[in-house]
């Protein structure tokens, strides 16, 4: 196989120092002229554009106004980059499937022998020193223009306000670059980013992430953490600050990889972080680790809130940029979102990565109503007994893949890993309770279902096996075994049966929770021959007739030593948690969209929006059961 790496040939995207004309020719871009509020008007408007799959496209906003504050800025605001598989592709400049495979090919790089193998090497040993990034002394495009710290003013600068309940505006597609107390390292982090005030940031690095690993350093050494936040330039910085790549390994490289062409990296103004130099805006601070603030809430990518947390805090030297700045913004909140089309290059990228832990790992699909970490669909051949439960805990247990809270494996005879209804029914036809683990360990800092924070439970299912029985148990149509239910307990009001035809059927109940649910699926326990796989959600802000969103539900809301059973049939508690379960933390909200700017932007045709799509991907309240 050829490494993807070939001397001389650089990859399509190359000509990203115009983005936006760039996103004009390759992607669509929509020009929105009307004057918009940064607060919720502009995120709301991306947060629909994306859910129009490929349909969905880049959005610029020219004329973004903070209302409450009465600025015009007349610096755009550029969102859903990654609006599309299509698009992302483009911006990858090749299919990320083939980029993986160029990976693996690296990764099973051989010395050559005959001479005729050395001549063929040249090219390919020249092109990987396109991997490594250069520094150069002069100043970049980024820093044409100066502000220095007395002019500073965040105000300045179009932030958005993303959902109704933030605590505030946020920097949502900060390339946050840091470097280790000895200066060995150098990292690339997306984080989001709090503007407190008109010169100070909140740093939302979470505890297991590589900068905050670089943070612990600097406040052991009581010394401050320079930072330069970098905005915009060519998108696949912003893909590369998302990548999870191992502790120590500069994020960048993957961008020369990716370009074949080094990152052109230049000195930051007032610290010693080198940032691209091509990029549009670049936020140039220090962190002192003695200042601590709270950081939140923000509607985060889960679809809940994240509730305030103390997190340590920038204060801003110097802003530099380009003449003509853009900047770059996303909104997060319930899937599907921009960061579904750059979790999948991700996810098809780093597969050759998984392999050295997992060599028989075939594929794995993460899917973004599954927001990623909350479960993972895996397909591997089996060589030996508990070869499945290996995998899980090797998943468990490296790097950012430990976060994964659900993970299913399945043999070298599944369906495609993105045919989920095919897969749902071979899932089904292999469940057994003998195959399903349930442990624990470390949690994303963003998950709520868990008691504590940061750890939490993990269930494991292996379907790698043969098909079990079919019992002999008796099936009802929906609304008999709803009446069934009903007789037992009225707080069930609606019910839907799923994939009937299979091994294990799930039934899924709608509930007005008025007390632990377990004492609940206790008492079903007498229709056990018409249930295999009961899950209990709550009637309000769901809809038994939208599997994507019900697994979305699901997948965040259980902890699998606090909620799934195994006996009598196996049951899942996927209500929203409170005392009567136990939980002592406070259950986020729903992250959901103000009404009144939704009316609003419709008036003035900015936005077409229906009632069935604000259900379908759950925009604003409903409650469509019986009280
Ligand atoms: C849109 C978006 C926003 C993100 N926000 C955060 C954040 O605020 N904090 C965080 O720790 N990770 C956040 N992430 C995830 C990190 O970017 C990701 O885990 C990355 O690999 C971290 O890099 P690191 O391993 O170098 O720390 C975000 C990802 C995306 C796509």
């Amino acid at each position: 196989m050829l490494l993807p790496i070939e001397y001389g040939k650089k990859s399509k995207a190359l000509s990203m120092e115009n983005v936006v004309e760039w996103l004009k020719n390759n992607g669509g871009l929509k020009v929105i002229d009307e004057p918009l509020d940064v607060e919720l008007e502009i995120p709301h408007i991306a947060y629909l554009e994306v859910k129009k799959g490929e349909e969905s496209r880049p959005l610029l906003f020219t004329k973004p106004i903070y209302a409450d504050k009465g600025i015009e800025y007349d610096m755009p605001v550029l969102m859903n980059i990654f609006a599309n598989k299509e698009l992302t592709r483009k911006i990858m400049g090749r299919d990320p499937d083939e980029l993986g495979e160029g990976i693996e090919a690296l990764m099973k790089f051989k010395p050559p022998v005959t001479f005729r193998e050395k001549l063929s090497m040249i090219p390919r040993l020249f092109a990987l020193k396109k991997i490594f990034p250069k520094r150069s002394g002069e100043r970049g495009a980024c820093q044409e223009i100066v502000i220095e710290k007395s002019d500073v003013d965040l105000d300045r600068l179009p932030i958005l306000r993303t959902w109704p309940e933030d605590g505030g505006r946020f920097i949502t597609m900060g390339q946050v670059y840091t470097i280790s107390l000895d200066g060995s390292m150098q990292n690339l982090g997306m984080y989001r980013l709090q503007q407190y005030d008109k010169k100070r940031l909140g740093m939302h690095w979470q505890i297991h992430k590589d900068a905050s690993h670089f943070f612990d350093q600097y406040r052991e050494a009581g010394k401050k953490m320079p930072v330069s936040v970098a905005i915009g330039g060519d998108p696949l910085y912003i893909w590369c600050g998302q990548a999870p790549m191992p502790h120590g390994v500069f994020e960048l490289l993957l961008y020369g990889y990716i370009r074949n062409t080094n990152a052109r990296l230049v000195k930051s103004l007032s610290n010693d972080i080198y940032i691209p130099s091509d990029v549009d805006i670049v936020i140039e601070g220090f962190v002192d680790p003695r200042e601590m603030e709270m950081e939140g809430p923000f509607g985060d990518h889960t679809g809940y809130y994240t509730l305030p947390e103390l997190f340590p805090v920038m204060e801003v030297e110097k802003i530099t940029m380009k003449a003509k700045p853009v900047f770059s913004a996303t909104v997060v909140g319930k899937p599907p979102l921009e960061d579904k089309y750059m979790g999948w290059a991700t996810e098809r990228i780093f597969l050759p990565l998984l392999k050295p832990m997992a060599p028989e790992l075939i594929d794995y699909n993460m899917p973004e109503n599954g927001v990623f970490h909350n479960l993972i669909l895996a397909k591997m051949a089996v060589r030996y007994k508990g070869h499945a439960r290996q995998f899980m805990h090797a998943f468990w247990g490296v790097g950012q893949m430990s976060f994964v809270k659900h993970a299913i494996f399945v043999g070298e005879d599944a369906p495609k890993l993105d045919d989920y209804e095919a897969l749902g029914r071979y899932i089904l036809d292999r469940l057994d309770k003998e195959r399903i683990v349930i442990s624990d360990g470390i949690v994303d800092q963003l998950d709520h279902a868990s008691p504590t924070m940061l750890v939490g439970g993990k269930l494991g299912i292996d379907a790698t096996g043969a098909k079990v029985e079919k019992s002999d148990g008796r099936y009802l149509d929906d609304a008999d075994l709803l009446a069934k239910m009903r007789e037992i307990d009225t707080s069930i009001v609606a019910l839907k049966q799923y994939f009937q035809e299979s091994a294990n059927p799930v039934t899924v109940v709608a509930v007005r929770k008025r007390e632990n649910q377990k004492a609940l699926i206790g008492r079903l326990s007498v229709l056990a021959e018409y249930l295999r796989v009961l899950i209990v959600v709550d009637a309000a802000d769901n809809d038994l007739e939208n599997p994507y969103m019900l697994v979305w539900r699901v997948v965040n809301n259980i902890d699998a030593q606090r909620d799934v059973l195994l006996e009598p049939f196996i049951a899942i508690d996927a209500s929203n948690k409170n005392e009567l379960d136990g939980y002592t933390r406070e259950w986020p909200a729903d992250t959901l969209c103000d009404e009144k700017i939704l009316e609003s932007l419709a008036e003035r045709g900015v936005i077409d929006i229906s009632e069935e799509m604000k259900m379908d991907f759950g925009l604003t309240h409903f409650d469509k059961y019986p009280k």
